[in-house]
């Protein structure tokens, strides 16, 4: 069976050649200014069909359609576009409900093909750079952060948003994602756990997206987005999250970030397609009171061409157990290169304080 961390890499690759091609010049544009994002609410009572519409109409739909058919037409060969429409054909089949329906009912809102729709979710799940910490401060308290770093579209942080998923009108959990976007990278279950996914890289098996798309279409890729949404939805503490990530739940090969509201509840999971491969967690007896997890296995020294570890866990150490919170792990995550060109975002959390959640961007929206 194919291995899925590689389509990671395939993309990289491919992304960086489009980001050559677009972007006007290399470290232009490092943000010293940040933006924030709207906050909008996704009723979960609503039929999956409808439940994106009301948070969709908060941008222009004609300019996110020519954002999305651009980013296809990108990515996908002329050719291979029949095999985009087929994802829509057999979406059932590839993604359980709820999420199968809300991508429908997105497309139709969009209006652009189930199929489209579908892709560019699914490429979500296989593109995201990423810094993510969690520590403790002197107090117990866990804190979470995290920069999303993605290469192939600076537009998408013109759709970024804060999203309360809300049943009876109480928010049930809250995530930060590119509207449109039904699975999740980053979010908190309020007085529960936080969460964030990072990407894994393993080697080249897709070599392209074709590739990529015939395997989707034939089910040997699994995603990670829609299990984080999972548990988001279904799981009430940190150990059942655990459980979640190091049971042998199909994802792809990731790194799973999980804050709790209890002194040691912070943990990074590193997971291959079957297995869990490693389960890192927060030793405070051992000195160990925050964990730095970029896109590499934490216990090989990353690449020199890519080394946002060092610099991070040295700003880390720099503030210090007694002085983190969201103000300081936000300079923690404006530090270069943990903050760099592709980061789009920057989220913090606590989820024994769920009105901290924030979100600022700082690839700031292309004209
Ligand atoms: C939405 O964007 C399109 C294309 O740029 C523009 O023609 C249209 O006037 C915009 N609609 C609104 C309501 O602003
Ligand atoms: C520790 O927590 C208490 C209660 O939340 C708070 O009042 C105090 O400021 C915190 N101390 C530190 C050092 O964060
Ligand atoms: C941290 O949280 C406090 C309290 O909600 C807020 O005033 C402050 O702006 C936050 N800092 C950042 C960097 O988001
Ligand atoms: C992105 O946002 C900028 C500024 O807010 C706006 O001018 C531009 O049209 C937006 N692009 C898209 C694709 O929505």
């Amino acid at each position: 069976m194919a291995q899925l961390g590689s389509v990671g890499f395939a993309f990289f690759a491919f992304c960086a050649l489009i980001l050559t091609a677009v972007s006007a010049g290399p470290s232009s544009r490092l943000p010293a200014e940040s933006l924030p994002v709207p906050r909008l609410s996704v009723n979960l009572d609503s039929p999956a069909e409808e439940r994106w519409g009301p948070a969709l109409h908060h941008w222009n739909l004609t300019k996110m359609r020519t954002l999305f058919i651009g980013t296809i037409e990108q990515m996908v060969p002329k050719e291979a576009l029949p095999l985009v429409d087929q994802l829509g054909d057999v979406l059932d089949e590839l993604l359980p409900a709820p999420y199968s329906g809300e991508i429908r009912g997105v497309a139709k809102t969009i209006g652009i093909g189930v199929g489209e729709m579908a892709f560019i979710n699914m490429i979500y799940d296989f593109t995201a750079a990423c810094t993510s910490i969690v520590a403790q401060d002197a107090n117990g308290t866990i804190w979470h952060g995290r920069n999303l770093d993605y290469g192939f579209s600076t537009s998408l942080s013109n759709v970024t948003a804060i999203i309360d998923f809300k049943s009876q009108g109480k928010t049930v959990y809250t995530t930060t994602s590119f509207v449109g976007q039904v699975g999740v990278f980053t979010g908190m279950k309020p007085n529960k756990f936080t969460i964030s996914l990072n990407e894994r890289d393993q080697g080249g098996v897709f070599k392209n997206v074709v590739e990529l798309l015939k395997a989707i279409l034939l089910k040997e890729v699994k995603f990670t987005t829609f299990v984080l949404r999972d548990a988001l939805a279904n799981d009430n503490s940190f150990d059942e999250v655990v459980q979640r990530f190091t049971s042998q739940e199909e994802v792809a090969p990731a790194y799973l970030i999980i804050g709790g509201i209890k002194p040691g509840e912070g943990m990074v999971v590193t997971r291959g397609r079957e297995t869990t491969i490693d389960v890192w967690r927060l030793d405070l007896s051992g000195n160990r009171w925050f964990l730095l997890e970029t896109n590499y296995d934490h216990w090989v020294p990353p690449p020199k061409s890519d080394d946002r570890r060092d610099p991070g866990n040295k700003a880390m150490n720099a503030v210090g157990e007694k002085s983190i919170n969201n103000n300081t792990m936000w300079n923690v995550l404006s530090t270069q290169p943990v903050l760099n060109e592709d980061t789009i975002y920057t989220a913090l959390m606590c989820a024994a304080r769920p009105e901290i959640y924030s979100t600022r961007l700082r690839k700031l929206p292309d004209h």
